[in-house]
């Protein structure tokens, strides 16, 4: 079973970043020079998705003309003989035999109900769910976040969510894993699941991993979701569906190889600008003073 198509729900409203995203999607603000739907989108090519499919809303027309070619910006660059932003522009498109479209989510229903929205284009088959807000960045010896995961569920023929270590204080900020064995060992990379819960605080948290915007799924998922009562926030939830996909098959967490920032929230997004500005030499230079002088006077 070769996983085909990646849905990317980008129809959230973006509150978290108001008032900025009133008019400008959070999917477009950038880490360093790339918005954050580039990044996820070649996350997805890089990892064999030929299929990109954005759940979108109004207001959202932009996320697909960032990929859509540029005639007369393309003309001035060639004109000019800017030739390498001209190859920086060319890129944006999708590579041949690769597409990317989108369908609407007539409303902000929940995360789950996004997925939804897909069924239609992603038909019967296990697909992918990137959430472009939340950026895992890999060095280069390290395949992409989908990469692995497109590898694992190639294994395990289930479906298979990204997990990751949060402090414990911090659970009710995630869906969490609880794990089929209690005592998970550390260096265990797949975790198979007996439950999740959305947000526990964590006195009741059946464990410390939580569910990240990464996901492979098996197509049993979207009745689940067609049936799917409202949870968390009077929302179509994601997380309730997948629990639910448990009483039919078996899901495994996935403990992903890379460092994850929540750009959803103005912290994580600063902290991935700080972190990627970093380990561009020609940024370095001049961003290393700054920030030491910066740190000495807020010490
Ligand atoms: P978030 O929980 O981050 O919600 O959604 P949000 O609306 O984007 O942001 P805040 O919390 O108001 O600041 C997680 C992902 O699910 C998508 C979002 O676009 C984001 O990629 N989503 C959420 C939808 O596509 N539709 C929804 O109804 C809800």
């Amino acid at each position: 079973m070769r996983i085909h198509t990646a849905v990317l729900p980008v129809a959230g409203l973006g509150t978290r970043f108001l008032p900025v995203t009133k008019s400008i999607p959070k999917e477009m603000l950038p880490v360093v020079d790339r918005p954050l739907i580039q990044y996820v989108v070649e996350e997805a090519f890089s990892a064999g998705i030929e299929q990109v499919v954005l759940v979108s809303s109004t207001g959202k027309a932009v996320l697909e003309d960032h990929f859509d070619s540029s005639v007369e910006l393309e003309m001035a660059l060639e004109a000019k003989g800017k030739d390498e932003l001209l190859q920086l522009v060319r890129d944006l498109a999708p590579p041949a035999g690769r597409s990317i479209s989108s369908v609407r989510q007539s409303a902000p229903l929940g995360l789950g109900h996004a997925v939804l929205c897909a069924w239609p284009i992603v038909g019967n088959k296990p697909f992918a769910v990137l959430l472009p807000d939340d950026f895992i960045w890999t060095d280069d010896n390290t395949p992409s976040v989908l990469t692995q995961m497109v590898e694992q569920f190639n294994k395990l023929e289930a479906s298979v969510v990204a997990v990751m270590d949060v402090s414990p204080s911090q659970t009710n900020l995630y869906g969490v894993i609880d794990p089929y064995n209690p005592k998970v060992d550390d260096s265990e990379d797949i975790i198979r699941a007996k439950g999740f819960v959305e947000k526990p605080s964590p006195d009741v948290a059946p464990s410390n991993l939580a569910v990240i915007g990464r996901y492979i799924l098996t197509p049993e998922i979207f009745p689940l979701l067609a049936n799917g009562k409202k949870g968390a926030g009077g929302e179509i939830q994601l997380t309730d569906a997948i629990s639910a996909l448990l009483g039919q098959q078996s899901v495994f967490g996935y403990r992903f190889s890379g460092t994850r920032y929540d750009c959803g929230d103005k912290i994580g997004f600063q902290m991935a600008n700080i972190a990627l500005s970093l380990q561009r030499s020609e940024m370095r230079s001049e961003l290393l003073p700054f920030l030491r002088e910066q740190l000495a006077r807020w010490n």
